[in-house]
């Protein structure tokens, strides 16, 4: 209801944009769900059929979304829309079209929603289709130029659905509490691949028609499309992975356990339920590390570090098969149910993979980087966002995407674990899954489901809502050490108070291969922020971490640099943000450059020229930062 007013009030403000056929009266308050203007109790669709042609030269997707509906006896189906031009709208089947009515907005034009699409139906219509074209407003989209690709000589497109970006390519009730089936019939040019989060092709074919089923119902969020010059590796067990021909072999080293990962995940929480499990490598740009499109994650080309050191980003997706894609949040508001389950889940299958003391380690350095986020969010306009529930209404779900849902939910599991013992939790949450499998679940929801079926059960005290209501990390929560991280610690501190300044021209610690990638990012993160150039310079000499070809690495190293101006940094720090979109790093870095009023200007004529190198996640992010 608050946000219905909020709209309502946004609506005054900004002019009104009506596609109608007939001019459009502003009419009663349109229905709001939780980031979404349709109207799924009263109709909701249960299986799309997408039949598009992909261009390239025009940057455009076009064609129809066919959806087939559950209609409860409504007139009127509404759908999410944004950026997205509608050019005609029919009820029934392929044979018999009739055309409807329909309206956007009205009044209504919500920089962070987009606009309701209101089709005139029948009490009985179950079929409603909408032909439409992509414009350059569907943020969804990524359409890279050859220029940006591995190869350099053939254009790629990939889409990023999560939060509510599906409403820009396709037009739908975009809200996570529905789940559709779906198929699609693409028309895309000839040299190039499509795949999808549904069955796929694993070669090219000649006419380039492809077709696709996604048989499961899925939330909307989770729809994915990619298209670009790809080849197929396989890696046993039912995995694989799509990615540009050069990348073949890199991408088969890197991720060879997972088939072990499979088994793992199996083990701990019941059968696979997507059938495939491929990676799809993407282009420098992709703004995530990996997103869980169901039956293909899309993986960042930054996990291919050469020494298999990232591919808990793989745990992490493979996981949410499970935890996200099985069971589903129902809102962006339990977000966390997603996140911090799939965190937790990651963990425990890296734990198979490397062992406790690896996994703890991976931890460690996220609970870390949670203490920072908590002291950011406690100073911040918004202290609530420390709860794991949410209250997203009226703002960006994108705003919920902070360690609070990943690590604090993380840490909630592992502490109910420490206290019910291992055994009972995984028999707990094998259940949980099983019990809400194809559904969706809230915060509530699974209160209760916790209350039944572990704590009532065992007679077990755990003050679950201090974790879910309240900010901080309760006291309770479990403490992880790590040795390996306290030695890297005590030998950053050493260096830094010239311990060990006798031997600065040539360190003692100077071989990568003493210690592992994420001691590593904890040597440089214990420096201190305004460490002398002098001792930057020494570090420089004997590491060189500017030229690690790990992106963590990079990062850590690149933001110590911003903070304590060591310029000699600064041009592989350019070609850095000129190559990787990936949030995570290049949001922290502009920032950063931001922040120091001797880098300001670099920031922002960096981000002019590279912007265009960066899906509309990443630069909308930046943008904000950046106050532009
Ligand atoms: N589902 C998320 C990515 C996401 C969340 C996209 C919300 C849009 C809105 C994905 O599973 C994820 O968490 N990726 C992380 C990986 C990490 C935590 C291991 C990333 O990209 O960094
Ligand atoms: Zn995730």
């Amino acid at each position: 209801m608050k946000l219905i007013f909020k709209l309502s009030l946004f609506a005054l403000l900004i002019f009104s944009c009506t596609h109608s056929k007939k001019e459009a009266q502003p009419e009663k308050p349109t229905p709001v769900n939780n980031h979404s203007f349709s109207n799924i109790e009263e109709i909701h669709t249960t299986h799309l059929h997408l039949d598009l042609t992909v261009d390239f030269t025009t940057k455009k997707l076009s064609g129809v979304a066919r959806h087939k509906m559950e209609n409860q006896g409504t007139n009127q189906a509404i759908f999410d829309v944004k950026g997205l031009k509608i050019h005609k709208v029919t009820t029934g089947d392929s044979e018999n079209e009739k055309s409807r009515d329909f309206k956007i907005g009205p009044g209504i034009k919500n920089t962070i929603l987009g606009q309701p699409l209101i089709v005139n139906i029948d009490k009985n219509t179950s079929f409603v289709n909408i032909y439409y074209e992509t414009t350059e407003e569907s943020e969804a989209l990524d359409w890279l130029d050859s220029a940006l690709t591995s190869s350099k000589n053939k254009p790629f497109l990939y889409t990023q659905g999560q939060a509510i970006l599906t409403r820009t390519w396709i037009p739908i009730q975009d809200a996570p509490s529905n789940r559709i089936t779906y198929s699609a019939d693409l028309k895309v040019p000839s040299d190039l691949l499509a795949v999808m989060s549904a069955s796929n092709p694993k070669e090219k074919n000649t006419e380039g028609n492809y077709h696709f089923d996604m048989k499961q119902p899925i939330p909307c969020y989770l729809i994915a499309l990619a298209v670009g010059d790809l080849v197929y590796g396989d890696l046993g067990n039912q995995t694989g992975v799509y990615c540009e021909p050069e990348l073949l072999d890199a991408s088969k080293y890197e991720f060879e356990d997972l088939p072990n990962m499979m088994k793992a995940a199996e083990k701990l929480y019941g059968k696979y339920a997507w059938e495939q499990y491929d990676l799809l490598i993407l282009p420098y740009s992709f703004p995530f590390g990996g997103m869980e499109n169901p039956r293909l994650t899309f993986a960042n080309p930054t996990l291919l570090a050469g020494d298999r050191s990232l591919v808990s980003v793989i745990a992490h997706e493979l996981a949410h098969s499970w935890s996200g894609n099985l069971v589903t949040n129902e809102t962006w508001n339990d977000f966390w149910l997603n996140e911090g389950f799939t965190v937790y889940f990651e963990n425990r299958i890296m734990e198979e993979i490397i062992g406790k003391r690896g996994a703890d380690n991976l931890a460690l350095i996220e609970f870390f980087e949670l203490r920072e986020e908590l002291e950011r969010i406690e100073n911040s306009g918004h202290p609530e966002d420390a709860h794991l529930f949410l209250d997203l209404d009226g703002r960006d779900p994108d705003d919920g995407m902070t360690d609070v849902a990943y690590v604090k939910g993380a840490f909630f599991l592992k502490t109910l674990e420490s206290k019910v013992g291992r055994d009972k939790m995984d028999v707990f949450l094998t259940s949980y899954f099983n019990h809400f499998k194809f559904t969706s679940v809230n915060t509530q929801k699974f209160v209760s489901y916790l209350e039944k079926e572990l704590l009532q059960k065992y007679n077990i005290d755990f003050n679950y809502e201090e974790w879910i209501y309240q900010p901080g990390i309760p006291k309770s929560c479990i403490d992880l050490k790590s040795d390996g991280f306290e030695s890297v610690k005590e030998m950053s501190s050493a260096f830094v108070n010239d311990e060990i300044a006798e031997k600065w021209e040539n360190l003692p610690f100077n071989k990568r291969s003493d210690y592992s990638v994420q001691e590593w990012l904890t040597f440089i993160r214990h420096l201190p922020s305004d460490i002398d150039n002098e001792k930057m310079k020494i570090l420089d000499k004997n590491l060189a971490f500017s030229e690690w070809t790990n992106a963590e690495i990079q990062f850590e190293w690149f933001m110590k640099s911003i903070s304590s101006n060591y310029s000699p940094a600064y041009p592989y720090l350019k070609s850095f943000l000129e190559k990787i979109g990936r949030r995570k790093f290049i949001l922290p870095l502009y920032e950063a450059l931001y922040k120091n009023e001797n880098t300001r200007k670099k920031g922002l004529d960096w981000f002019n020229e590279f912007k265009k190198n960066y899906h509309a996640v990443s630069s909308n992010s930046i943008a904000k930062a950046l106050k532009l």
